[in-house]
């Protein structure tokens, strides 16, 4: 397994829409476990391929509560696709391994269900709420070239990807 750099904003491969994976190859599993390790390292709970650079549909999620005394949930998903979502919504702090240190309110609806592949390729469907809700939408945004910041007033979305531009000149000098 190998750790893979985590890309910031305003990465341009952050705003793609990212391509359907065609079938399972022993490279997508190896991937797949270095995706996990990533964001148990971050650490995080969630990760999308495009935050590692490589503009594919494919997430991994741990919404597991360990100091509840929650064992570790890993979740991976291949191709996945909201195909119901709560009309009742809920409100959660979110942050992005790509923006770093920045949490901002954000209201989704409280729970989605998703079909997706698992890691061995077979067809799934699973209804996510509460955390995982949250964090199923905010991965599949990823996908889709959003951000949790997309949600936001124009005014802090600005001074935020602001901030990032700036610091990522001052890192080239
Ligand atoms: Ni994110």
């Amino acid at each position: 397994m190998a750790l893979k750099e985590i890309v910031k904003i305003p990465d341009p491969v952050l705003r793609q829409i990212c391509q359907p994976i065609d079938g399972i190859t022993s490279d997508l599993s190896k991937l797949m476990d270095d995706m996990l390790e990533t964001m148990y390292d971050a650490p995080g709970i969630g990760l999308a391929a495009p935050q590692i650079a490589l503009p594919i549909r494919l997430i991994v999620m741990d919404a597991a509560k360990p100091d509840e005394g929650d064992k570790p949930n890993p979740i991976i998903m291949v191709n996945p696709e909201i195909v119901e979502k709560s009309d009742e919504m809920s409100a959660y702090e979110e942050g992005c391994l790509s923006i770093p240190e920045y949490f901002a309110e954000v209201e989704r609806p409280a729970w989605v269900t998703v079909n997706y592949r698992d890691r061995k390729g077979d067809q799934q469907q699973l209804k996510c709420e509460g955390l995982l809700g949250t964090v199923v939408q905010h991965e599949i945004d990823h996908l889709n070239g959003v951000l949790f910041i997309d949600y936001l007033s124009k005014l802090r979305r600005d001074r935020v990807i602001k901030k990032f531009t700036k610091a990522q000149k001052q890192q080239t000098l």
